[in-house]
């Protein structure tokens, strides 16, 4: 049974405990081939605004819309001018007189609350400057297939506070790992959604030591560097002096635990905060977690709409 209908889906905390059990749940269900045949979403239709690039998100969103039956619009900012060729007001309220759904990957956080708020139909967050949560849900199913249960596991993020982070500091509330952010000084995650998740009860340490971090992790996730729209502070990200030591190289791997696992969700940038080598590594399981995206992504749209 859907556990969540009609609900927006802006950060990984619109879902209760139980409801990210359910969907996770769902997920491993429909990564098994439990709905095969199945049209949930027949009929429906999920509009995809994007402001910035994805191969991964636009191509899951699609596919999933398709096998469980519905389909999906790419829209592109380039067409629809979000906040330039009209209001994002006016957009929210035209797209919910069409489609069941919105899923938008934005700049600004704040333009998705402003889709949510007027559209009364769902709005997904497909990535924000502040937040990626659909993206947590695949690495969580990625990790419960490795590791069963998540309570208690050790897991270390390092890199940028950007979106990733606050995104898994976030989902700590929700899995109840112990969850190690490592982050060069001036670089790290949001305060206030790191003391909103200590509030919520989340085991979550901030350190600027990626060594210590890395020791004996069970999971262990990084992203780039310079994210998407900060590439005008690309040549600062990349000097060595401020993320020097938080490259992931199988030397790293081999200090990880050694049933350990390494994901990155994503475009990397090789030579920056990962080199290939560990992407091909034993314990690398990126390819997994890109394939999560699809069964995830189904069991979100399931409970959202189903
Ligand atoms: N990880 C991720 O969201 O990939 P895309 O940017 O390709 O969608
Ligand atoms: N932090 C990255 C994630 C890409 C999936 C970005 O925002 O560009």
């Amino acid at each position: 049974k859907p556990v969540a209908k009609g609900r927006d889906f802006l950060s990984n905390l619109d879902l209760s405990p139980a409801e990210y059990r359910a969907v996770l749940d769902t997920a491993h269900a429909m990564k098994r081939g439990e709905f095969r045949g199945l049209k949930p979403l027949e009929g429906q239709t999920l509009a995809m605004i994007f402001e910035k690039p994805s191969l991964r998100t636009r191509t899951t969103f699609e596919v999933a819309m398709n096998q469980l039956g519905g389909h999906a619009i790419h829209l592109t900012n380039a067409e629809i001018g979000l906040g330039t060729r009209e209001p994002v007001r006016d957009i929210a309220l035209n797209l919910e007189r069409w489609v069941d759904a919105i899923m938008a990957r934005v700049y600004l956080h704040s333009t998705l609350e402003e889709l949510a708020r007027y559209s009364s139909k769902p709005v997904i967050n497909g990535l924000s400057d502040l937040l990626h949560p659909v993206q947590l849900l695949a690495d969580y199913q990625t990790i419960e297939e490795h590791f069963g249960s998540t309570k208690g596991l050790r897991v270390t993020y390092i890199g940028d506070g950007n979106n990733m982070a606050n995104a898994h500091i976030q989902c700590a509330v929700l899995s109840g790992v112990k969850l190690t952010v490592a982050t060069p000084r001036g670089y790290e995650p949001n305060a206030v959604i790191y003391m909103e998740a200590l509030r919520l009860g989340a085991d979550v340490t901030l350190t600027h030591d990626p060594v210590a971090a890395v020791e004996g992790a069970q999971v262990l996730y990084t992203d780039v560097w310079v994210s998407m729209g900060q590439e005008a502070e690309a040549s600062q990200r990349r000097k060595v002096k401020d993320f020097a030591g938080f490259q992931v190289t199988p030397e790293t791997l081999e200090r990880i635990d050694p049933d350990g696992i390494f994901l990155h969700c994503l475009p990397a940038h090789y030579g920056e905060e990962v080199v290939e080598e560990a992407t091909l590594h034993k314990k690398s399981r990126v390819f997994d977690q890109a394939e999560n995206r699809l069964h995830a992504q189904k069991a979100l749209l399931y409970h959202l709409l189903g």
